[in-house]
């Protein structure tokens, strides 16, 4: 992004700081669809509403900070990953993203199915009631207990990750006296264009099993052999927030080659092939994510094309989106305590939550946008930066962006795309509360995960 001052000038706009800014947008009242949840707008006073339901009224019911989730917005996403993909793939959403009960339940109204990578995800999806067999279950290193628990509920799939997996679920399927479908994660040997610490399917990291030095085809050799295991598929996932379809194309050709290894060596043609998640979402202006529809065009094509050259029949798709279903939906509200302007340095604009509910700026130098939420104003772009109340300089919201410099302690700001990985990862860092997620939908405002107490906090310490 260009480093570029306002022609009407940021406050020290002689001085600006080091950082990745845009200039500020024209009108820093407008709110950007591409960023925002679809049913976001302003009303007649100007204040930002989401479903019918204005941030003044929601910070009166809820509180601050709060996730609030469009759940319109939410079912759409859903319906059009399901829809783009048709009857001959399935959607699994990545639960990692975020969960709860309603969402579980959202989901299995949508059509989708539901990928989990924990004892934890499991319950939630079990205790909402999702048939077992719309589930998969991932990880690297699931338990032995999570393993049992899986197999006894009868999830769909377990997609296994090392060969010590394949002899632990297939004796626990033995026990059990079950015959489990599984898939094999493989690492494909791609270079994700993303932040190193969310690619997956470069070689020198703990996900999968590598396909570049046989180990993969090994992984099926033993596999095959197991009759409590039914072999499936292959699975590869190549990184999370990517907008480049080349890494996909090159996964596909690779697991489609091993398709072909493993129908020549056994004759069998696995049936199905998992592509995994990682769409980009737009947390800025400046990012331009693609479309489900044009996803699963591109993604289709390409297997089938892969598979004809290789003489196989076209295995059934599916695929894992979390951030591009959920991450849009939702935007975490907090109430500004302090404005502090550092005189030819930066000014910090300072709400009441920080890296507990987002720790993504800090972890992966994530870059997000932020609005006056609470009402319109037309004063100059101030530069600013979003901290927390946290006890640490890093505890960062919003690394650089522009705010009305009439921002004062009491004004409610909003913060988009926060729906994926937020509350999924938020913690309770210098005993903070973790805050609620409030669906909005049709005028009701609905919290479908309460904020934690103090009480909550205290009942784990049993010292
Ligand atoms: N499938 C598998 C096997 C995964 O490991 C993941 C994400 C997904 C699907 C969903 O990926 P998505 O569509 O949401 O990109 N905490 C990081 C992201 C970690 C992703 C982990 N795996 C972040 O905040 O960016």
């Amino acid at each position: 992004m260009s480093r570029s001052a306002h022609p009407a000038g940021p406050r020290h706009a002689d001085v600006l700081p080091e950082g990745h800014y845009a200039a500020p947008p024209v009108d820093l009242n407008a709110l950007d669809p591409k960023v925002w949840a679809q049913t976001v707008d302003r009303n007649a006073d100007g204040v930002v509403t989401v479903g019918g339901v204005d941030v003044n009224a929601l910070a009166a019911q809820v509180g601050t900070p709060a996730y609030v989730l469009d759940e319109e917005d939410f079912r759409a996403r859903a319906r059009a990953w399901r829809t783009a993909f048709g009857h001959d793939a399935d959607v699994f959403y990545a639960g990692k993203a975020f969960l709860s009960r309603a969402v579980v339940r959202w989901l299995d109204e949508e059509g989708l199915n539901l990928d989990v990578c924990s004892g934890g995800e499991l319950a939630t999806a079990l205790s909402a009631g999702l048939a077992a067999d719309r589930i998969a279950f991932h990880g690297n290193n699931k338990t032995p207990a999570e393993i049992r628990r899986a197999v006894e509920a009868g999830v769909g799939r377990i997609v296994l990750d090392s060969f010590q997996e394949i002899v632990r679920v297939a004796h626990l399927a033995r026990e059990l006296g079950r015959r489990q479908r599984v898939q094999i994660r493989v690492t494909v040997g791609v270079e994700a264009h993303t932040h190193e610490f969310i690619a997956t399917a470069h070689e020198d990291q703990k996900f999968g099993i590598p396909l570049a030095d046989g180990q993969a085809a090994e992984a099926v050799r033993r596999a095959l052999q197991l009759d409590s295991l039914e072999l499936i598929g292959i699975h590869s996932h190549i990184g999370s927030q990517i907008f480049d379809m080349s890494g996909f194309e090159v996964a596909a050709h690779r697991v489609v080659g091993l398709l072909k290894d493993v129908r020549d060596e056994h004759g069998v043609e696995l049936p199905e092939i998992d592509l995994g998640g990682g769409l980009g979402i737009a947390y800025t202006s400046g990012d331009d994510p693609r479309e489900p529809h044009e996803i699963a065009k591109a993604l289709t094509e390409i297997v089938t094309r892969e598979c004809e050259s290789a003489k196989l029949r076209t295995p059934r798709i599916s695929v894992e989106p979390g951030r591009a279903i959920v991450g849009p939906t939702t935007f975490t509200l907090y109430e500004v305590g302090t404005v502090k302007a550092l005189e030819g340095l930066r000014t910090y604009v300072s709400v009441d939550g920080g890296m507990s509910d987002n720790i993504r700026t800090a972890l992966y130098d994530a870059e997000y946008s932020v609005a006056l939420a609470s009402r319109t104003s037309d004063a100059e772009p101030m530069l600013v930066r979003v901290v927390g109340k946290h006890c640490e300089s890093g505890d960062i919201v919003v690394k650089d962006a522009f705010l009305p410099a009439d921002l004062a302690p009491g004004d409610l700001i909003a913060v988009p795309a926060t729906g994926a990985y937020c509350r999924s990862m938020a913690s309770n860092y210098n005993h903070a509360l973790r805050p609620p997620v409030v669906a909005v939908r049709d005028g009701e405002a609905r919290v479908i995960v309460r904020r934690e107490s103090e009480e909550d906090l205290l009942r784990l310490d049993v010292g």
